[in-house]
């Protein structure tokens, strides 16, 4: 069976409203994407996914839809959006929609109609309560808020102001179902679905279970006190992927890539059975506070090869709009970028990458109280410090600054005076420009890493086989294809390192310094080579 194209692809997930200002305003929109992509194109990706340009008050920056077949105006129109589709199709690549699925914001008519009285013809839409049980939303303290004009409480499993819509009423799926069936009459090749594994709570409403745990994890979403039990990940949402999957299979090989939480096997199940019949693919989280080490990646991909067997293609993701930037987290070293970069792009699986992560942008620190992100606004009586201890991104405006094409003002993002969020004070050192010229930049290292993952069919369907006996802070990997077969040897350490490996030909080397001596290989500390 020939594998999908999805499970071969290559995603770089595009921020609209920092990628690129065609309009002066400050903000980017669709036209400016559109005038990029050819960037992209040369940088070797063939997936975009961008998040949610939709109508929508920007309470949580677009993830609350006011409308999910309007265009929000500083974005552009349902034109812009139909010449996307179309402009990204002539180059031969896929752009992949964010359908927020599980909830609206408050201010979309079907709200405003649900909580008007409590026998309107939306009165079921959305999940409403005499009286509230025990669950805590994603974000902590109850999802559970009062409506003063029902005299009953509305369940919002993110932000108050994002009620979760109600899939045991079927006209809300059939609905829903239409409105991606409308986005993929019109072309588009799939979607990312936001918080998929909330869709369906307990049919019960059973109050959660005491647990010890206060901070979540990717691997257990349980935490401020409860079990998550009955308000994630619930058996129905298994199924409905699979009745999603069906909808989309009208259309064709169509993406849809979950966002959802649990340990391996739960989010497994979210891609249906043995034969694939769920989502096409789901994000693994846990790699998103990934250890910079050998051992570590080794177990990784151990666990993510068990978990995520061939037909199943897992996904490897280092950033994104809601995480620390993964520089963040190298402390800035480009050496370490440029490996990890490397692992993502030959490693068995489909490389998602941040935008700027090309360039190696990083945070931009940036005071709680004035946040346009409204996640911080609840945590701002903690000190910052204690998050910075435990690695939590809170102010997720820190990782959404403007991408950084040149060293003009505003870093080549926008003509406006003011950005909707400022630039990072270092773009005049870190921008596509300066880093076109430099051979060895990060941007360059992504570039040739993209073609060679393009041409060789074994890097991104082959097998993948660890190897053994390397010296310590080595990781290598074997990917097999028929008779096509590459070797990647990562040195995760700082030291130089040589050992007797025998190979016939080097594919690529991370520096002039890498390489092959007779049959041994040389790496110097973060170095890495593709041999065959
Ligand atoms: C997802 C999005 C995040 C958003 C939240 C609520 O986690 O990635 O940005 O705030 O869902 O929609």
């Amino acid at each position: 069976m020939k594998t999908p194209w999805y499970h071969r692809t290559s995603i770089y997930q595009i921020y609209p409203r920092s990628f690129y200002d065609s309009n002066g305003d400050g903000i980017g929109d669709l036209q400016g994407i559109i005038q990029k992509l050819d960037y992209i194109h040369e940088l070797g990706f063939e997936t975009i996914w961008i998040s949610p340009f939709f109508s929508s008050p920007q309470a949580d920056m677009g993830y609350d839809i006011s409308s999910y077949t309007d265009i929000a105006p500083e974005y552009g129109t349902l034109d812009d959006a139909l010449q996307l589709i179309q402009e990204v199709h002539k180059r031969g690549m896929k752009v992949v929609f964010d359908m927020v699925m599980n909830h609206t914001s408050i201010e979309h008519p079907w709200f405003k109609e649900s909580r008007s009285s409590r026998d309107n013809p939306k009165a079921d839409w959305y999940i409403w309560r005499d009286k509230p049980n025990n669950w805590q939303s994603i974000t902590g303290g109850s999802g559970w808020h009062y409506s003063k004009e029902r005299g009953q409480y509305f369940w919002s499993s993110f932000l108050p102001f994002q009620p979760d819509l109600n899939y045991r009423n079927p006209e809300v799926k059939k609905t829903m179902f239409e409105t991606v069936c409308f986005w993929l009459d019109k072309g588009v090749d799939g979607f990312r679905l936001d918080i998929f594994n909330v869709i369906y709570k307990d049919a019960k409403f059973r109050n959660n279970p005491f647990s010890f745990k206060l901070i979540p994890t990717e691997d257990d979403p349980s935490g401020f006190f409860q079990e998550a039990k009955y308000n994630l990940n619930q058996p129905e949402s298994f199924e409905f992927a699979k009745e999603l999957r069906s909808v989309c299979d009208e259309f064709g090989e169509r993406i849809l890539l979950g966002e959802v939480s649990g340990d391996k096997s739960i989010i497994r199940t979210f891609l249906g059975d043995e034969v694939n019949n769920g989502l096409g693919l789901v994000f693994d989280f846990e790699m998103l506070s990934f250890q910079f080490n050998a051992d570590y990646f080794r177990k990784l991909i151990e666990r993510i090869e068990t978990h995520f067997p061939n037909p199943f293609m897992p996904v490897y993701v280092f950033s994104n709009h809601d995480r620390h930037r993964s520089i963040h987290r190298l402390e800035g070293d480009l050496r370490k970028a440029k490996l990890l970069a490397m692992l993502q792009l030959t490693v068995r699986g489909v490389p998602c990458m941040y935008f700027g992560e090309e360039i190696g942008m990083t945070d931009l620190p940036q005071p709680f109280n004035t946040a346009l992100d409204p996640v911080p606004h609840k945590f701002k009586f903690i000190p910052r410090f204690i998050f910075d201890l435990l690695g939590l991104l809170v102010n997720r405006d820190e990782v959404r600054a403007p991408m950084q094409w040149d060293g003009t003002r505003n870093a080549g993002f926008s003509s406006a005076e003011k950005t909707w969020l400022p630039v990072h004070g270092k773009y005049k050192e870190i921008n596509v420009e300066i880093e076109s010229k430099e051979d060895g930049s990060l941007l360059n290292t992504i570039r040739k890493l993209m073609k060679i993952r393009n041409e060789k069919t074994s890097l991104r369907e082959g097998s993948l086989e660890i190897l053994n006996g390397l010296p310590s802070g080595i990781l290598g990997y074997q990917r097999k294809l028929k008779n096509e077969n590459v070797t990647v040897l990562l040195n995760f350490s700082g030291q130089e390192k040589e050992f007797q490996f025998e190979f016939s030909e080097s594919i690529f080397k991370l520096s002039d310094k890498d390489g092959a001596k007779e049959k041994a290989v040389r790496l110097k500390g973060f170095g890495g080579v593709i041999v065959k």
